[in-house]
This record gives structure tokens, sequence and C-alpha cells, in this order.
């Protein structure tokens, strides 16, 4: 038997899909179309660190360092005792607050590791959490140094006895998905969707990949409760018209198909 130290995400329900938790050291890429849950997924994985004795770091670039405080507070995990304590840093690269010695002026990795490593520092040798949300904005304007980067900030995160959480957006429209390269050297990947069905929004996660682990391959619907955070329902027995375009625009793509061909047979006729 492989024995594999895993760490708990803290959401119920999910830690049984990938064998009781991410093998330590991992770097799992998260992610999904806005408004899917990927930040209140992490919150989850963060204060689950605190209540494990992990040393946490969250990162955070779309929301302020209160927001994420607030949006944690909904669900019951008192991110601002945690920091008063010294078990966790909130690194804020939104706002960029002079004198504040936690937030990053601007988003460049390499200085974003330089001060994960230095909160690192502060919170104390040991096992530890970093959760990156997002990752995304980081790259935006050198997607070409991404994949390099990504590898080095890889290495020196497991050396830092980091288990990493990098959201990203997925870009529906590029289908590239996200976090330029990421994706390539993830250990893991989670992916969060949505739908409406009849008229109410759906959630969805599906583990896409985890190494060393036995994952469950079904899509899951998710549930965000307020006074209780995210749970993980049933799996999803996904119809065709789930996973398809919608009819009308299959049918003008069916249209503009048939006229290609039509007017390349008329070309071909001439000849
Ligand atoms: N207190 C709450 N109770 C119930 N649902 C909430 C609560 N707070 C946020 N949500 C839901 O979570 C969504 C935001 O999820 P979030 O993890 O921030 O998405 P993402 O990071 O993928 O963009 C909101 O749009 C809302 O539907
Ligand atoms: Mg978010």
């Amino acid at each position: 038997m492989v024995d594999i130290e895993r760490l708990s995400v803290g959401i119920k329900g999910f830690d049984d899909l990938i064998a009781g938790g991410i093998p330590r050291g991992f770097f799992v890429a998260i992610t999904g179309e806005p408004g899917t849950g990927k930040t209140i997924f992490s919150i989850h994985f963060a204060w689950r660190g605190v209540l494990d004795g992990d040393k946490v770091i969250y990162v955070t670039t779309e929301e302020s360092r209160d927001s994420i405080v607030r949006q944690a507070q909904m669900f019951n995990m008192d991110f601002a005792s945690a920091i008063d304590k010294g078990k966790m840093i909130v690194i804020d690269a939104l706002l960029k607050t002079r004198g504040d010695e936690w937030s990053i002026e601007d988003l460049d990795i390499e200085k974003l590791v330089e001060k994960v490593i230095e909160a690192k520092k502060k919170l104390g040798y040991g096992r530890a959490r970093l959760v990156i949300d997002s990752i995304s904005a980081f790259w935006l304007d050198k997607p070409a140094m991404a994949r390099k980067y990504s590898y080095m900030v890889k290495r020196l995160l497991y050396k830092w006895d980091f288990t990493t959480l990098l959201v990203s957006q997925y870009a529906i429209t590029t289908a590239e998905a996200f976090g330029f390269g990421v994706e390539h050297i993830a250990d893991g990947i989670i992916r969060f969707r949505r739908a409406i069905r009849n008229g109410v929004l759906k959630r969805y996660i599906l583990v896409e990949k985890m190494r060393q682990t036995p994952h469950d391959m079904r899509m899951y619907e998710i549930e965000i409760i307020n006074g209780e955070g995210m749970i993980v329902k049933g799996p999803v027995e996904l119809r065709r018209e789930d996973i398809t375009l919608p009819r009308d625009v299959i049918e003008k793509i069916r249209k503009a198909k048939e006229k290609t061909e039509k007017e390349t047979t008329f070309h071909t006729n001439l000849k």
C-alpha cells in the first residue's frame, strides 16, 4: 500500500471524491466561469488549514482582503481572528494599500512569490496551504512566460512545503482554458460549471485530474448555503442537451455549413 498524506478540503462530501484529500505538496488548478464557487471552495480549503494547524496564505487579486474575510464570515469561518492569532495571512493584491505589510503593489509573479515566502517565514515552520485567487491576472500581459514561470513557481512552493490551489478563469470563447500553461503542470484539475435548469441556477464540480488518486469521474451538483458554505450533493446524469449548444445556434451553424458546401459544389462544377 502506498501511504499518501492528504489534506482535507473541508467541504462536506468533497474529500470522498478524491480518496480523502489533496496529496501534500500538490499544485492544483481550480477553474470555472465567474460565480461558480471557486473562491468559496478556496475559502473552505484555507479555513480547514487553520483548523488543522497548517500555515495558511491566501492571495486575493479580484476582491479585497476585507471582502474575503466577510465572505468567510458568512459561513462562520473567523478569518479575522485567525489572522490576529498569526495562523493565517491574506495578501491583498487588489487594493495595493501603501504601508500595508501584506499587500503587493503590482501583479508581478516574482514579487508575489517573494511575498508568499516572506509570509511563510512569518507564520513559521511546517505544513502550509496556499491559495492564489486568481493566478490569471499575473500572466495576462506575458502569456509566453507563463509556462516557464509556472515550473519555477511550482518547484519553489513545493520546497516551502505548500499545497497550493491556483484559481483561474475559464475562457469559454477560446476554450484555451485558464492560467496559460498551469493546466500542463498541475497535479490536479478541479473544474466548476454552471447551468440553468428549469429557470434555476445550478452549480457543478468535476475532478478532471488528481495524480496518485483513484478519484471520482462523475460531475456532482454543489450548493452554497448561507451560514454553512459549500456542500456536495449527488452526481448528475447529463442529458445531451445539457452539454450541447442551444438548438437555434446548432441550426445556424448547420445552415452556414450547408451554404458553404453549396458554394463549393457550384465552383467545382464551373471548372
Ligand atoms: N452567504 C451566501 N449564501 C449563499 N450563497 C452565497 C453566499 N455568498 C455567496 N454566495 C454565492 O456564491 C457566489 C459567488 O461564489 P464565488 O466562489 O465567489 O465564485 P467565483 O470565485 O467562482 O467567481 C455568489 O454569486 C452567490 O451565488
Ligand atoms: Mg472568485
